[in-house]
């Protein structure tokens, strides 16, 4: 029987530690052939470039074989097949569907009307729980430890997925968070009830300030989603909110580490990419030891999996 990973929030800290787990043994060896068989569908209605690559990498390296699409409009949905239907269709081809989606809940509603395992790639402004994993598995490899770590998030709050992911999937771990925001771009009040609920300490601000800087272990920059904008002179006034620069790290912690799940555009300047702690990159490469972990679980063939 098929075991999605739709949402973050479906994870138990056990869960999560052991995908942690799994990730740190195909970094080790990510080249073995337990997907051998096994053919992937990758259903992309939204643009990537990490997460798309890194899965379809993910599935390579491991002996599988990759089916699908990066542009929708290639397919038969721009003649009008509902996402249904597209979802039967694959479903008949392939033994697992990673599929990124404009609309939030996207993943959820393909989960239940197939009977094969669903990957959430990225659903709207809800959920990006691969994501979660490799930058759960980054903070992990950084810090040495996920409990009680001073985490600050910048940027766009309210769209970004991976922030609304990532804070859920820290709250196993007794974190606090500082949330750095303009006010159009704020935490939704949901996630702060969450946070509220589960006791969490959080902060938020609109000044991206030397103190809030200097007390985080890792500082996790994102992106303003201009795609998620209506109006795009919203988006004109806050796009430029926050810049980290070089000298705005220059006293923070030793073991402050960077994180981006990227694509910059300009939030993050680019004389940071050569400072020590800057670890988006490094991030991303993670990425690929996180899905494969992923996908092995949800086709339940973690056993076979050699160090
Ligand atoms: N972080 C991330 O989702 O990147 P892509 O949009 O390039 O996949």
């Amino acid at each position: 029987m098929k075991e999605s990973f739709v949402s973050i929030a479906d994870c138990s800290k056990e869960d999560i530690l052991h995908l942690i787990k799994q990730a740190t043994l195909f970094e080790k060896n990510p080249n073995q052939p337990v997907l051998e068989g096994k053919v992937c569908a990758t259903l992309f209605f939204e643009p990537s470039t990490r997460t798309r690559l890194s899965f379809e990498t993910a599935v390579n390296r491991l002996g599988g074989r990759v089916i699908g699409f990066s542009d929708a409009s290639t397919t038969s949905s721009s003649k009008g097949e509902t996402l249904k239907d597209t979802i039967k269709m694959v479903s008949n081809y392939a033994d697992v569907i990673i599929m990124r989606h404009y609309l939030e809940g996207a993943a959820r509603y393909a989960s239940e009307i197939t009977d094969i395992p669903i990957i959430n790639a990225g659903d709207g402004a809800n959920q990006h729980p691969s994501q979660t994993m490799l930058d759960l598995y980054s903070i992990y490899k950084t810090q040495g430890r996920l409990d009680n770590l001073i985490i600050t998030m910048v940027g766009d709050l309210k769209y970004g997925r991976t922030v609304h992911s990532l804070l859920n999937g820290m709250s196993h771990f007794n974190p606090t968070f500082h949330f750095v925001a303009p006010e159009e771009l704020r935490l939704p009040d949901i996630y702060k009830q969450f946070l509220d609920e589960k006791k969490i300490a959080y902060f938020e601000h609109t000044d991206f300030s030397p103190e809030v800087i200097n007390q985080s272990d890792i500082l996790y920059m994102t992106r303003v989603q201009r795609e998620r904008f209506t109006d795009l002179m919203e988006y004109e006034k806050v796009k430029n909110s926050y810049i980290l620069t070089n000298e705005m790290l220059d006293n923070s912690k030793p073991n402050l580490r960077v994180l981006h799940p990227l694509p910059r555009v300009n939030e993050i300047a680019y004389d940071v990419d050569d400072n020590p702690k800057a670890y988006y990159f490094e991030q991303a490469k993670n990425g690929l030891y996180a899905r494969q972990a992923i996908i092995c679980n949800v086709l339940g063939i973690n056993k076979k999996i050699k160090i």
